[in-house]
């Protein structure tokens, strides 16, 4: 067992971006969530870790946040890092000055960069050009510091992962559902897709999720059926039917409405409810508590939208729990690839 550690004794992560789910391989996904719940349990316990002593870390934003934004500068704070947000106002960044010029100023004076914002071209540029760690806090192809923080929940409320069935209701083909599509591919999972044909993730997004699972076991299900792709679940996972930068309300609406996550949904899965749980990224719109909320009721006359009020405050919600663990997840991505860690290959095989 000695002998496994000696010469190995490199941070495989260290210097590595995190910009979608193909950026690790399965081993080091699985990794990070434990580094997660292992970090979880130091914050909880005041037990130092403070990884990132004297490091600074940039934080770009073209679309709003409330968690991702928490849990970064929370998160390096209590590494040690200094965390300076850079909204889209903020910067020059695409309207006066490149990806690469902006990447290679940023490189230069920050340790890390997290990049929100629409295009995954503009976080790949960042991390091309700008020599540090790039971390994706959503673009709108993926989410993965959504992903590895929903993982570390259900492991959290399953005690493993390999086996269990996540479904993902709604709009098949956003940030979230491609990232989870891939993720639960990854740590053998098995994912059902839940969504109207025409919001079918994409062909790629399929290809690297079927690769994935033939090595690890998991079931791929893509269906428009709602009875058969509920069943045996043991997660229920949806996301808002409109997603940032896009404006298609009615006709989400429409598409979305019979795909909603309701009680009556919960109960077709027909699984025990020790077993079931129910996940959302978050924000999400189950009253009209909330601007868009109430003008989709005014308009289309529905007070609920992709999640009833009824099943968000319901024993099966584990939402908040999940938005918690963005941080102590994203704490882990930022220590494993900036922090000066021994993480043992070996740890990874
Ligand atoms: N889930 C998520 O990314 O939340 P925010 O948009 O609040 O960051
Ligand atoms: N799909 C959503 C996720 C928000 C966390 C969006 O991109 O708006």
């Amino acid at each position: 067992m000695v002998q496994e550690f000696l010469g190995k004794e490199e941070n495989v992560f260290q210097g590595r971006s995190i910009l979608a789910e193909t950026s690790m391989t399965p081993a080091e996904m699985e990794y990070l969530i434990d580094f997660g719940l292992h970090l979880k349990y130091l914050r909880k316990h005041n037990i130092p870790h403070r990884y990132l002593e004297g490091k600074n870390i940039a934080l770009l934003f073209e679309k709003g946040s409330t968690r991702t934004r928490s849990s970064f500068v929370t998160s390096a704070v209590e590494l040690g890092a200094h965390p300076d947000y850079m909204g889209v106002n903020d910067i020059h960044l695409g309207n006066k000055e490149s990806v690469e010029d902006t990447a290679r100023i940023l490189g230069s004076m920050f340790d890390g960069i997290e990049f929100r914002g629409f295009k995954q071209s503009t976080v790949e540029g960042l991390a091309k050009f700008s020599g540090v760690p790039v971390w994706n806090g959503l673009t709108d192809e993926w989410h993965p510091t959504q992903t590895i923080p929903d993982l570390m929940t259900v492991k959290e409320n399953f005690g493993h992962l390999k086996g269990l069935t996540l479904t993902y209701m709604g709009d098949g083909r956003n940030n979230v559902a491609n990232s989870l599509l891939v993720a639960c591919s990854m740590v053998g999972m098995n994912v059902h897709i839940v969504t109207p044909k025409e919001l079918n993730p994409s062909e790629k997004h399929v290809a690297i999720a079927k690769k994935n699972a033939e090595v690890s076991g998991s079931e791929i299900l893509i269906t428009d059926d709602i009875d058969k792709g509920v069943k045996g679940s043991n997660v229920i996972y949806t996301d808002v039917w409109v997603s940032m930068g896009e404006k298609n309300w009615e006709e989400r609406v429409n598409l979305l409405k019979p795909y909603q996550v309701n009680m009556e949904l919960m109960k077709k899965t027909g699984t025990p409810d020790d077993q079931l749980i129910f996940l959302h990224c978050l924000p999400a719109f189950h009253d009209t508590n909330t601007t868009y909320g109430e003008d989709v009721y005014e308009k289309y006359g529905i007070k609920e939208m992709e999640v009833t009020d009824e099943v968000f405050r319901s024993d099966y919600c584990r939402a908040f729990e999940e938005g918690e663990n963005r941080k102590h997840g994203i704490k882990a991505i930022m220590a494993a690839t900036l922090g000066n860690l021994f993480i043992p290959s070996v740890a990874l095989h």
